[in-house]
């Protein structure tokens, strides 16, 4: 089976964008497919955090990747920083990786210029880091939205290059993107990605919000102001109605040229409504599992145990190949 790589950052409360974008597709690949599913809290702390909000923003997204469908028997659930074969592997990236590369990644343009009081070197370094989490397993996979494109493309010129330095050492991986809902944009300005570390809470909606808070923001959400106020498919015009039918269409499954059929004569209200009882029905069954499973501190705990085991143990093989081929003395 092909190997598939992922993770999200605690670094908030998972979103409707990281569900649709990534954890949809995360879960949809457990059959088919060699899975190892991670949360990247080493990832997390290049933005300042409150720790005792990461410690609960890690758990709550164990659980929610469980509580979404994710089967920890059938794929790897593990936390990153239990697994130190990230950090190890991620210093030799970081000696295989150029500051012309790093200086070019956009993530890391917009979030040292969002955060200029804390631009600090792990948040520079951040592309080389996320490379060994993915080179580690020698995944063939990795399951992300379109935001992570560029890292992706980093991560297989890194693994091209160390490659064709020494001996054939890393899988180089493929990104998988979907093609609807790889980009899912922001309620109230729909001309940027939803991100759940958003200043405005208004911007996104959390996977465990309450409902009724759900339906409020999505009727809230942006549309467009042009005359005919009419409801059609186009990101570049209708920004935002071309997003409430992303969301509609993944939350529902209907392809898009299928919907925008039924609202030739509707008004965005009407929309809005449909999309908001879409993501509620989607999000409830979600929710239940998820209040169950957080309760459990020893099943999460198991589930942590299992995964970090599983995860080092494959991660060990690719670190002693590494080592040996940059000449690194095996310990006697
Ligand atoms: P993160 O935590 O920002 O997002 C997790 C996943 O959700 C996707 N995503 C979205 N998809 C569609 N629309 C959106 N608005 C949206 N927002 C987020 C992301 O593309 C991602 O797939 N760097 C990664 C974490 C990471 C990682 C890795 C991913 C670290 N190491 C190795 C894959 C493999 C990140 O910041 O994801």
């Amino acid at each position: 089976k092909p190997i598939v790589l992922s993770g999200c950052q605690p670094s908030g409360q998972l979103t409707i964008g990281n569900y649709i974008g990534a954890l949809r597709q995360w879960v949809n690949m457990q059959d088919s497919h060699d899975c190892l599913y991670m949360l990247v809290d080493m990832h997390a702390i290049t933005v300042r955090q409150d720790p005792k909000a990461l410690y609960n923003a890690c758990l709550d997204g164990l659980a929610l990747y469980i509580a979404c469908g994710i089967d920890p028997e059938k794929s790897t659930v593990f936390v990153q920083s239990h697994v130190p074969q990230h950090a190890q592997l991620g210093w030799i990236m970081n000696c295989y990786t150029q500051m012309g590369e790093l200086n070019r990644m956009t993530q890391f343009k917009d979030k040292s210029a969002k955060n200029v009081s804390n631009i600090n070197s792990g948040l520079y370094t951040y592309p080389a880091l996320m490379a060994a989490d993915i080179l580690l397993y020698q995944a063939n996979q990795v399951p992300v939205g379109d935001d992570q494109k560029q890292h992706l493309e980093l991560t297989r010129d890194i693994a091209a290059r160390f490659n064709n330095l020494y001996q054939p050492t890393f899988t180089v991986p493929e990104p998988f993107i979907p093609k609807v809902g790889a980009r899912v944009m922001s309620l109230q300005d729909p001309t940027k990605k939803m991100s759940k570390s958003d200043d405005n809470i208004n911007n996104f909606v959390g996977l465990l919000e309450d409902p009724k808070k759900i339906t409020k923001k999505i009727k809230r959400a942006v549309t467009d102001s042009d005359e005919q106020a009419r409801i059609y498919f186009d990101t570049a015009e209708k920004p935002g109605v071309s997003n409430l039918l992303s969301l509609l269409s993944c939350a529902t499954g209907t392809p898009i040229n299928e919907l925008v059929p039924s609202y030739e004569d509707k008004m965005y209200g009407h929309l809005k409504g449909d999309v908001a009882d879409a993501v509620v029905s989607l999000l409830e069954p979600i929710q239940a599992k998820f209040a169950t499973l957080r309760n459990d501190q020893t099943e999460l705990d198991r589930i942590m145990r299992n995964g970090a085991e599983q995860a080092q143990e494959r991660a060990q093989q690719t670190i002693d190949k590494v080592y040996k081929a940059v000449g690194f003395i095996p310990k006697p």
